[in-house]
């Protein structure tokens, strides 16, 4: 089956986000015109604004979300290879290509924010090479994760490899999105100016629209909450820590 009609039957995909695109944009610079807005129906969220730098960080909060399932997949799949559905994994794992390599990374970071970073003096610089050497990982580890959940089921040689692999790319992303979130940001930001990042944060908007068909942030969203219900996953009380002892 081709790359394509694998994204299109699991999920999000360049076609299939444009499926559940919601009317109203929540981006200021590339929302809705003064003449398209309409009043939020009731329940739903009126439009924010979004920075340039807030939009990298809140797509950083959905490929959180895919590890946080990714980290409970690897827990499962050793205590019971059978209560992990591949297609669920699979679905988690094309998210994270679809909206996290193909467009957060390849089209966002490593052509807007990494060339510019790499340019600043000091630490941030450095980071950059790392940075891009840990996206190609990721890829590499999306491609193991897709292979293996492609049947109705996991191979039980490749249980406890599929579960190692699963934690690695948590335990390396939650590194690589800190550093973003804490260092590169911050230092793209200062380097690039207030009226540089508006018109980034509409050029985002316009690459968005363009790769997904639509509001990807949104359509990603809409597509993690699926998976983590399906999961039992979407109960946030049930991750609520026991108390210390006394
Ligand atoms: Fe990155
Ligand atoms: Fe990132």
């Amino acid at each position: 089956m081709d790359e394509k009609r694998r994204q299109l039957l699991t999920g999000i995909s360049l076609a299939g986000a444009g499926v559940l695109f919601n009317a109203c944009r929540t981006n200021s610079s590339g929302g809705a015109t003064n003449d398209e807005k309409t009043e939020p129906a009731p329940g739903e969220v009126a439009p924010v604004e979004v920075t340039a730098a807030e939009d990298l960080m809140r797509e950083h909060g959905i490929l959180r979300r895919a590890l946080l399932v990714y980290r409970e997949a690897a827990i499962r799949l050793r205590q019971d290879p059978g209560s992990i559905p591949p297609d669920t994994l699979e679905k988690a794992a094309n998210l994270f290509r679809v909206f996290g390599e193909d467009y957060h990374e390849k089209k966002i970071e490593e052509v807007f924010v990494f060339p510019i970073v790499k340019k600043s003096p000091g630490a941030p610089a450095m980071y950059v090479d790392v940075l891009l050497a840990q996206h190609e990982r990721g890829r590499e580890i999306t491609d193991y994760v897709l292979s293996l959940t492609r049947e109705d089921r996991i191979p039980s040689n490749s249980v406890e490899p599929l579960a190692r692999a699963l934690e690695s790319m948590v335990r390396m992303y939650e590194h690589h999105a800190a550093i973003e979130d804490t260092v590169v940001f911050p230092v793209w930001k200062a380097a690039v100016g207030e009226a540089e990042l508006d018109a980034l944060a509409a050029r985002f908007e316009e690459i968005e629209s363009e790769h997904f068909g639509g509001d990807g942030f949104d359509t990603a969203l809409k597509r993690m909450e699926e998976i983590e219900t399906s999961l039992g996953l979407s109960n946030l009380e049930m991750f609520t820590a026991p108390e210390p002892p006394k």
